[in-house]
């Protein structure tokens, strides 16, 4: 009889806890989720994560409200999910800002590969070099002659050590073997005001923020870093066509949660993204902003985690070589 009990005692318990964890599955998410971007308003991040976000709003049939931490080229951002609450109901859209940051910063106050779960791929963004519309050169070997020419005063914007526009312009100087004038801000959505405004000289940004301005004629573009031209940019060069062979940057997005999230909040999250990467509505915005959803395959926590460890890999010696760090 005792062991009889035993086993129904033990198949009590186990039905409870597969309810309970069945229960807690079904309920989540059960309230409004926190997704972090770790810029200002107005930029290229806040444009990809409130997208993304509208579309995992209806699917999860909770909303997604976007919250901009800008600051330290991204990795303040970081850091205030890196420590939340793990429940599932704060989340980060950082982009390869993640990765260079491991090495940019020697002193972060969260270990890139070990404070989070990850979610998914978004997008890969193609940069745009652009400059204030009343620039003189009228195209890169004009741009390249006149900033060496004017080293001590061209003045080109970013949004910190770490971000996308950093390593951009930190390649493009490193191609002109010149070191210019930097102008940090906590997003590109605010340098963008400066750069319409003449404020600033130049910039390195990607086209989800550029695009509209290039082809309204309010700013000045000399190419893009991708291997193709883009379609809504037409009469732009790549950077090939420029005369810089190889520089040629894609700035990849992902979303992350605070380490120990539950897995089933990780996986509902998971196949929220990847219901976000087939809206029609995402990728017809996307397109417009020279951009497009990363693969259906690619909105997985695996896909994810490949991406930072190997882009963590490529850029160390990157930086290194460049000897630049925020610390
Ligand atoms: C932004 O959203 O402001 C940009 O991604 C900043 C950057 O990484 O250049």
């Amino acid at each position: 009889m005792k062991i009889l009990n035993a086993i129904l005692g033990a198949t009590a318990v186990a039905a409870v806890s597969l309810f309970s964890a069945t229960a807690g599955a079904q309920t989540y998410p059960d309230r409004t989720i926190t997704m972090v971007v770790p810029f200002s308003a107005g930029g290229p991040t806040d444009t990809v994560a409130r997208l993304v976000a509208e579309s995992m709003s209806k699917d999860l049939g909770q909303q997604v409200i976007v919250e901009n931490v800008g600051g330290a080229g991204g990795t303040l951002g970081a850091a205030r999910v890196a420590n939340a609450e793990a429940d599932g109901y704060t989340v980060l859209l950082h982009h390869i800002g993640m990765a260079t940051s491991a090495t940019l910063y020697r002193k972060l106050p969260y270990e890139p590969l070990n404070a989070f779960e990850y979610v998914g791929l978004v997008t890969e963004v193609p940069m745009t070099i652009v400059a204030r519309k009343d620039l003189e050169p009228t195209d890169m070997a004009g741009l390249i002659e006149y900033a060496k020419a004017n080293k001590d005063t061209v003045t080109v914007a970013n949004a910190g050590i770490g971000a996308a526009s950093h390593l951009c312009g930190m390649l493009f100087m490193s191609a002109l073997e010149t070191p210019l004038v930097t102008v940090p801000y906590k997003g590109t959505g605010p340098a963008m005001t400066d750069l319409l405004g003449g404020q600033v000289d130049i910039m390195c940004d990607q086209t989800t923020n550029t695009t509209k301005q290039i082809q309204a004629g309010t700013i000045k573009a000399y190419a893009v870093t991708s291997p193709e031209r883009l379609d809504v940019l037409k009469d732009v060069p790549t950077t090939a066509e420029a005369g810089l062979a190889d520089f040629q940057v894609g700035i990849w997005h992902g979303i992350y949660a605070p380490k120990g999230t539950p897995a089933e909040a990780v996986e509902r999250l998971s196949k929220s993204l990847q219901v976000a990467l087939k809206d029609e509505n995402v990728a017809a915005r996307f397109a417009e902003l020279g951009t497009e959803p990363s693969p259906e395959a690619d909105g997985t926590p695996d896909a994810l985690k490949a991406k930072l460890e190997s882009e963590i890999a490529r850029w160390k010696p990157v930086i290194e070589a460049a000897g630049q760090y925020a610390d």
